[in-house]
């Protein structure tokens, strides 16, 4: 062959390569799991300015709220579809005592905050606000019971206050405050984190003391417990073994809890979240994607002990953990929010979405001015972070059928090492409409990736929508116009079954197809 028609032709075979070489696959006739919405889950916990400040202002405050909440981050929040709130922590809910947090505002006792910052708990936010926060969020409440320094006896009594209709002290109390009906709440935490600020315990003598707690958190009326057993701290691949086996999985629980963080560095430094370079951001996506092991391995030992898949694998602890920002008090946890930490929200999001057999419930923490925010506050202002607008795009997996996805993709290679360019997943809602999230890890470079609608004979692109800015490190900040926000997106052909989606480097997409 002349030398120039193989160039030529090899030119040809190299695009032919690359074109094929992104491609996902979406078996849209293999749907069996249905994706919890709880699995956009949040976590709020007595911390910083979370809870006072993020939420709640007072009735006599000059911010509009409604009994004391505030009404702009209820809006933002049923504006994400927030479909539930894990509260009061946390490492806080190990100390809390929720009979001081009932009654007479004036008359409820204070108390440390020892985990986070020392401050006075004034206990003004107890178990009434954070129901009537629900109620204006329409979230189911998901209560974390004290195992760590309470008592049997609270936690039962807690139970009842919540949920029993019957005549009893408990019942009386709760009218006495101005509930009359029960609440009916199902979402149960055997405590938190009781292998470290929960009590520093072993998963062995945890699982004994678990059963004893859950024996005495009864169900009234018609609603059922959905208990959750403290599950592990990353890999700790024994605790989980432990818990399902010696904890009575389906009885004594029915949910087991995953807390596993995205630090960039390590505890002690682990990094701003605003002024980092690639290294970082690689470090970060590496680091985050991790938890597709952690979930594959931990799932491997509950199909073990539960081969029914009666018990949920809760995730209710996940996110990036940053350095504080400047200034800011160290116990707070106060720091900012970039498509970085967009794009980790996403990873984590689809990787979900793929275990959705096990995976019930996550919460990412904190919804608001902790960790990896949805929004953060300054007085009367709130700022929605590049995160929020992705659990924004990804409403629409709420409940929708899991589509199995097979990928294949190019690396995005840093300093020789290495990490799949493209994360994704697949559901088909209630009214049959196909939904596919598709990122694009690399920084610096776009890429085409062909999508095939297997089992379908066209595909019918109806709306798009992409998260991304100019700089990795693009955010939202008070009095500024939004740097990274939510947009249509419409680089899509159809041929077919097939679409040809052009993805701009380090950007979030979701495609509606019909
Ligand atoms: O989210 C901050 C803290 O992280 C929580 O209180 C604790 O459960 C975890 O260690």
């Amino acid at each position: 062959m002349e030398p120039k028609k193989l160039i030529s032709g090899l030119f040809l075979l190299s695009a032919l390569f690359s074109a094929a070489q992104n491609r996902i696959v979406v078996n849209t006739d293999l749907g069996k799991e249905k994706i919890s919405k709880h699995i956009y889950g949040h976590f709020s916990e007595h911390l910083g300015r979370c809870i006072y400040g993020g939420y709640w202002v007072g009735e006599d405050s000059k911010i509009p709220n409604t009994n004391g909440i505030r009404n702009d981050v209820v809006d933002a929040l049923v504006d994400i579809g927030i479909p539930n709130l894990r509260w009061p922590g946390g490492c806080f809910a190990d100390e809390y005592h929720w009979m001081d947090g009932i009654g007479p505002r004036d008359q409820r006792p204070t108390m440390i905050n020892t985990h986070w910052g020392g401050v006075t708990e004034d206990n003004s936010f107890g178990t009434h606000e954070f129901l009537e926060l629900c109620r204006q969020l329409d979230a189911e409440p998901v209560i974390n019971g004290n195992m760590g320094s309470g008592t049997v006896q609270e936690m039962s009594q807690w139970v009842e206050y919540l949920n029993s209709d019957n005549i009893s002290p408990m019942t009386d109390l709760r009218k006495v405050n101005g509930r009359d009906q029960a609440w009916g709440v199902t979402y149960w935490n055997l405590g938190n984190e009781n292998w470290g600020c929960g009590g520093n315990m072993t998963a062995e003598y945890y699982a004994n003391e678990m059963r004893r707690y859950s024996t005495f958190t009864k169900n009234y009326g018609d609603n059922r417990l959905y208990k959750i057993a403290c599950g592990p701290n990353g890999d700790d691949y024994h605790w989980m073994e432990t818990v399902m086996k010696n904890g009575n999985p389906g009885r004594s629980f029915q949910g087991i809890s995953l807390h596993y963080y995205t630090v960039a560095h390590n505890w002690s430094k682990k990094g701003s979240a605003t002024d980092f370079d690639e290294s970082d951001y690689f470090l970060t996506m590496s680091k985050t994607l991790y938890m597709d092991e952690l979930l594959r391995k931990h799932i491997n030992i509950m199909d073990r002990y539960d081969p029914q898949n009666r018990v949920g694998l809760l995730v209710d602890e996940w996110g990036n953990w940053h350095d504080v920002e400047p200034g800011t008090n160290p116990g707070f946890l106060y720091q900012q929010n970039t498509l970085r930490d967009a794009m980790v929200a996403a990873v984590n999001l689809d990787l979900f979405n793929k275990y959705a057999r096990r995976v019930k419930m996550a919460n990412i923490a904190q919804t608001v001015n902790v960790l990896q925010a949805m929004i953060l506050t300054k007085d009367d202002q709130i700022v929605k972070t590049p995160s929020y607008y992705v659990f924004k795009m990804y409403k629409a997996h709420h409940e929708g059928t899991m589509l199995p996805t097979d990928v294949v993709t190019e690396n995005y290679e840093y300093n020789n090492d290495r990490i799949p360019a493209i994360s994704s997943s697949a559901s088909r809602s209630a009214d049959g409409k196909i939904y596919l999230t598709i990122s694009n890890l690399n920084p610096n470079k776009p890429i085409t990736v062909t999508c095939e609608l297997r089992g379908k004979q066209k595909a019918a692109f109806a709306r798009g929508e992409i998260v991304t800015a100019e700089k990795i490190n693009a955010f939202n900040d008070f009095g500024k116009q939004e740097e990274v926000t939510l947009k249509n997106f419409n680089d899509v052909k159809v041929s077919g079954n097939q679409l040809t989606v052009s993805l701009p480097s380090k950007s979030i997409v979701m495609l509606e197809l019909n």
